[in-house]
């Protein structure tokens, strides 16, 4: 047990989940309960429920479930304790003190907070330093100035391999937390710095900690690029560099573009409103991100064919999550800070004139279709319309099918209204296609999962499903738990996951203590919170009467003992066939 269970209730009891939910999902009541859009996996119909009644939520979509303290967990990237942390603040409530294991935790992610902020520091001065003399002038020479380069909190990782652990060392860091924080790694019985005689670029999170750093070399060696790999504060799929300037931006719009550099040159010229991805494609992780901080979204990645298919494949991820999607194409094969530059104090009109011209995606993706045929034969033309027809059948808004359809019209001359006709058609295949393709999804998703957490869910349906039942029941009813426990021991259960949780809430009632969902989570992984969550959704549902309950007992014990039966046959079976051997020898 980590925390005292009076206080980890008190503070689900101050945060009511569906208050909490709201402020990062739009909830609209259905029933007892709530729905809305799930924040964890990208959606169009809402299959996020939150159940006041029991203080759960959970996702039909992705299998994502859990309580308050695990919906912050979640959303926040926090982890068990921070969440608790951060739900306390929110009630104004005291925390006490931590457990050991935890506490050791949260204090190296601590210091590696405070090492990267240090080591952050160092590099920036070694810049200004005699050391630093070539990188400054690097900088400077890709047209950076000194104030641009502290916003940044530019900086240089000095040639010698050992000046910033040795730094870090007098200032109290140990070795084990310096390579934690992937400053350093371990060779022979020293460790070296990961970054020397490189620009480094400081990675910051949207709390304002420095989690990370990219390094680029200043010569043609390779790598170009190095970054901090993932650690317990960073993990470069989730995160977007200068995301927490950007955020401050009043504009609903934020740019993505490819590199560092990129962002900074753009942001020197006033575009204060540009994030990059670290050195990876885009996820639907970091779309998600996006679409939390804008609603509309200019892609301005490479010319290049590398960066004309990553451009695709963000499209298709950030459509998912309901943004407007713009592209913009930098003429001549530059990226926006060659493009910027070269244009010197006119730079930056010349790229607003490009985010003013720049094609929504639907044009984009027009003009790219229209690149595959010739234009002047008919069999061209049937071909620019059927691709065409796919691509506007993914729009939701009729007016705008419309406007695209005209366009169309007068490019190839075959009448709008046929057109339109087409895509009402694609429209409802493709849209029959998703729906089929989802729900395929969804049953797939329930049977896997279950198949991690209750392996034996399979083989004894009947039982698993009265189990999660009655799982259920209790917890939303604790006051009739004694009744069900004096009915149903628990040996009676027959697949192990249930029979373990089932014991867990046996053995609380026996000490009179809670039996919510929170008092299991500290206990259990967050996919077997999940699963939990799961059953009481389920319950919702069926919304169990007493007499439910006791069916559902009489169903467990049933199936325990036709497996009691089977497993007989099985030793009786085995003892004859013994003998049989036994009477041939
Ligand atoms: P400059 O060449 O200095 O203008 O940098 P850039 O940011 O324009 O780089 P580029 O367009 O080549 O690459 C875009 C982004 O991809 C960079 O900002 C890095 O995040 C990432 N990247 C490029 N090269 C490497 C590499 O060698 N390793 C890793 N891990 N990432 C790289
Ligand atoms: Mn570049």
């Amino acid at each position: 047990m980590l925390l005292p269970d009076s206080f980890i209730e008190e503070v689900k009891f101050r945060n009511d989940i569906t208050d909490v939910v709201s402020s990062y999902v739009t909830l609209k009541r259905r029933g007892r309960n709530f729905v809305g859009i799930c924040p964890f996996h990208s959606e169009k119909t809402a299959s996020f429920n939150v159940y006041p009644e029991n203080g759960s939520f959970y996702c039909f979509g992705c299998g994502v479930g859990g309580d308050v303290i695990t919906f912050i967990e979640k959303i926040e990237n926090l982890d068990y304790i921070e969440s608790l942390k951060f739900l306390s603040a929110r009630a104004s409530i005291q925390m006490p003190e931590n457990d050991k294991k935890s506490e050791e935790l949260s204090n190296l992610k601590r210091r590696i907070y405070e090492a990267n902020r240090e080591s952050a520091r160092y590099f920036h001065r070694s810049l200004y330093s005699k050391a630093g003399k070539e990188a400054l002038s690097y900088l400077y020479n890709r047209g950076l100035n000194d104030n641009t380069i502290k916003r940044f909190g530019l900086g240089y990782s000095p040639k010698s391999k050992y000046e910033l652990i040795n730094h870090l060392i007098t200032l109290g860091f140990n070795q084990s937390e310096i390579i934690n924080a992937n400053l350093a790694y371990a060779s022979y019985n020293k460790i070296s710095s990961r970054f020397f005689d490189r620009i480094m670029f400081p990675i910051i999170d949207l709390r304002g900690n420095v989690i990370a750093f990219g390094g680029r070399i200043m010569s043609d060696q390779k790598p170009k690029y190095l970054n901090t790999s993932d650690t317990l504060v960073f993990k470069k799929s989730s995160n977007l560099f200068a995301l927490n300037f950007a955020k401050n931006d009043e504009s609903d719009t934020l740019i993505l573009v490819e590199g560092y550099m990129d962002v900074i040159a753009l942001n020197q010229a006033g575009f204060k409103n540009v994030i990059a991805t670290l050195g990876t494609a885009l996820t639907s992780e970091q779309a998600k991100l996006i679409s939390r901080y804008s609603k509309e979204v200019v892609i301005c990645y490479d010319s290049d064919i590398a960066g004309q298919k990553a451009a695709s494949r963000a499209i298709s991820l950030l459509r998912e999550t309901g943004l407007l999607i713009k592209v913009l194409a930098v003429p001549n094969g530059k990226d926006p800070d060659e493009f910027i530059r070269s244009y010197g104090d006119e730079g930056k009109i010349r790229f607003k004139k490009l985010i003013e011209n720049s094609a929504n995606d639907v044009e984009y993706r027009l003009q790219k279709a229209s690149k595959g045929f010739d234009l002047s034969s008919s069999d061209g033309k049937i071909g620019y319309l059927k691709e065409a027809t796919k691509i506007l059948a993914t729009i939701d808004s009729k007016i705008e099918q419309e406007v695209y359809a005209s366009k169309i019209s007068d490019i190839i001359g075959v009448a709008k209204t046929s057109i339109m006709e087409q895509i009402i058609k694609e429209y409802r295949r493709q849209r029959n296609n998703n729906e089929k393709k989802y729900i395929k999804k969804i049953n797939q998703d329930i049977s896997s999962r279950n198949d991690s957490i209750n392996k034996e869910k399979m083989n004894n349906l009947r039982a698993a499903i009265a189990e999660e039942a009655i799982i259920a029941y209790i917890i939303n009813n604790q006051d009739l738990a004694n009744n069900i426990f004096s009915k149903l021991p628990c040996e009676n259960l027959c697949t192990s996951f249930n029979k373990k949780i089932y014991k867990m809430l046996m053995l609380r009632n026996q000490e009179g203590k809670s039996i919510s969902l929170t008092a299991l989570t500290q206990d259990l992984s967050s996919d077997e919170i999940s699963s939990i969550a799961k059953m009481l959704a389920k319950e919702s549902q069926r919304n169990s009467t007493k007499a439910d309950a006791d069916e559902y007992i009489k169903v467990i014990i049933e199936e325990k003992e036709k497996l009691n039966v089977s497993l007989l046959e099985e030793e009786k079976i085995r003892d004859y066939m013994k003998k049989l051997k036994e009477s041939k020898n």
